[in-house]
């Protein structure tokens, strides 16, 4: 998807997703055979991009991910990876992470030698490369919706706690209709909606919430 931009000498800029929009379905050849986005409906995707295989920062990467796709099953969530590199290569890789540091790969790995996929969502940030993706996560809930983006540079391998922090965050704001704090963590306290009339916003402190002001209000979650 391109468009024009007028200002800078029409050169084609990309369409980045954005959130709150439906994720660009798409078709790709994986390490687990072919897959298509738009199956995964009913389920969290988690579609994260790599820079390249056989590189060090992006094998510490896969070793994190890979030990935390238990939580993820758990969660309902389908991590999916993808970098500008065959399937060879990707076959190669893997078969040598499991070799040295003993860690199988359990999810699917997209080669995206054309770079149909990485330039759909976005992932060429040419500043930094011109031929390898960024490290992208795109959070994608069941209905296919954008929900979370998060993107680090060549040199910084991702947080898997992070990772992990924004499922819990984004399921539990829809379970609950509650919105989360700076550093929430599950079972930490949840922000209440702020009231939207000037009586609601008057009633708010005999609500039963701890109230900081009418606009800041924060209440405990029933425990599971
Ligand atoms: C790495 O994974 O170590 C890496 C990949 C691409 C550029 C720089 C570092």
């Amino acid at each position: 998807m391109m468009v024009w931009n007028m200002e800078e000498k029409c050169e084609p800029k990309p369409v980045i997703p954005r959130i709150g929009e439906t994720a660009p379905d798409f078709e790709a050849v994986t390490t687990k055979g072919k897959i298509k986005l738009s199956d995964y409906r009913g389920k969290w995707v988690i579609l994260f991009s790599h820079p390249a295989d056989f590189t060090p920062v992006c094998t510490t990467e896969f070793v994190a991910f890979a030990k935390i796709n238990d939580e993820l099953t758990k969660r309902n969530v389908q991590l999916i990876g993808l970098s500008i590199d065959s399937l060879y290569s990707h076959i190669a890789w893997i078969r040598r992470i499991k070799e040295k540091l003993g860690v199988d790969i359990p999810f699917p790995v997209i080669a995206d030698l054309d770079m149909k996929v990485a330039t759909l969502y976005g992932m060429i940030h040419p500043g930094e490369s011109t031929t390898a993706a960024i490290r992208c996560v795109f959070f994608i809930d069941p209905e296919m919706t954008l929900r979370a983006v998060v993107y680090y540079p060549l040199n910084v391998g991702r947080n898997m706690d992070e990772v992990l922090r924004v499922v819990d965050a984004l399921q539990t704001a829809d379970k609950y209709k509650v919105a989360m704090p700076a550093n929430w963590r599950p079972g930490d306290k949840v922000i209440v909606p702020p009231p939207t009339t000037t009586d609601a916003a008057e009633q708010r402190q005999h609500e039963g919430f701890e109230y900081i002001d009418w606009f800041l209000c924060k209440k405990e979650l029933p425990t599971k």
